[in-house]
């Protein structure tokens, strides 16, 4: 292998960029070329690709974002489209693709490959919710935005003795609403896992109030309903004086924490050796620290599964 492609894909996550900058600099090491395709799969079919250099990817580790740009292309299922990527692809002479994103763009991933094209999938969503990996590049960031935004909007609850809805992101996942939850003291986690009893929240609320407790955060993953929506529920089931905020795309972007330059560093690196290796189809990931790779197909067909100890834990500290 000689010629390697990079590109970023679907929701952009904070730590892709240090995973750009480990593909193009551990190419190098290894005497290859590294070619950047920007806009995700969407830049792939129109040939928006361009040769990386060192100095390419200077300056970047610390960004969030992508420098690569990002695009989610639902026409990339069809395998015509898919033709017109690889057309791209060998045009420049590239043999082998590194893919960052979430499930979808492993979708596309998993169809190049198919189609006889090798591809390593790096897991790079805020979301955490790729199977064959403990944690996603991104996640580790987007959880410290959320407690951010967890001990201000406490001050404030506290100042003024209310209830605080917080809708967090991640898609169908739990996971950052679990870990945020977890991390910033609330009182109520609701999570797409598991299921939620209205009148045993307002219950948990309101023994908690008679023990002293001046306000309650509760945090609510998008993947289980809208803030606003859950807000007028418990408004319903109580007299509580109830504030909703939802975080939006701030937890999409910042600067990545040191946890997620590291791990966007090893994948990213990992990635670039299985390519060379000749072991294209593969899904890196970190299992117990240690790296590890699927085969992307066997990867997706598994399930992400959310931690149900931390879930179980986080209702025992809260009571
Ligand atoms: O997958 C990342 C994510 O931020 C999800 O948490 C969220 O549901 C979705 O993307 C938002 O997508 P968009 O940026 O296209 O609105």
């Amino acid at each position: 292998m000689k010629k390697i492609g990079v590109l970023t894909s679907g929701g952009d996550s904070p730590g892709m960029n240090p995973a750009i900058r480990a593909v193009v600099r551990k190419g190098i090491f290894h005497d290859l070329e590294v070619y950047g395709i920007y806009n995700g799969y969407a830049g792939l079919i129109n040939g928006n690709i361009k040769r990386l250099e060192l100095g390419s990817v200077g300056d970047i580790i610390h960004r969030g974002g992508t420098m690569l740009h990002s695009a989610r292309l639902p026409e990339f299922k069809n395998p015509e489209v898919q033709q017109q990527g690889i057309k791209q692809l060998q045009k420049h002479g590239i043999e082998g693709l590194v893919v960052i994103g979430g499930d979808g763009s492993y979708m596309g991933a998993k169809a190049l490959t198919e189609q006889g094209f090798p591809c390593v999938g790096v897991p790079g969503t805020i979301d955490n919710d790729i199977p064959g990996t403990e944690f996603t590049i991104g996640f580790d960031t987007a959880l410290n935005t959320v407690i951010d935004a967890l001990d201000k909007i406490r001050d404030t609850a506290t100042s003024h003795e209310r209830t605080f809805i917080i809708e967090v992101m991640g898609r169908d996942a739990g996971d950052l609403a679990l870990w945020s939850g977890l991390a910033g003291g609330a009182e109520t986690i609701l999570i797409p896992e598991a299921g939620y009893d209205m009148q045993d929240i307002a219950d948990r609320l309101r023994k908690g109030q008679e023990r002293g407790k001046k306000h309650s955060l509760i945090v609510v993953a998008e993947g289980v309903c809208s803030g606003i929506e859950f807000g007028k529920e418990l408004e319903k089931a109580t007299d509580f004086d109830t504030r909703i905020s939802v975080l939006g795309h701030i937890q999409r972007g910042g600067s990545p924490t040191a946890f997620d330059r590291v791990l966007a560093s090893r994948l990213g690196a990992r990635a670039v050796e299985l390519l060379i290796e000749g072991k294209g189809g593969r899904a890196v990931g970190i299992e117990m620290n240690r790296l590890v790779d699927y085969d992307i197909i066997e990867a997706l067909g598994r399930k992400h599964t959310l931690d149900i100890d931390l879930y179980k834990l986080s209702q025992e500290l809260s009571i």
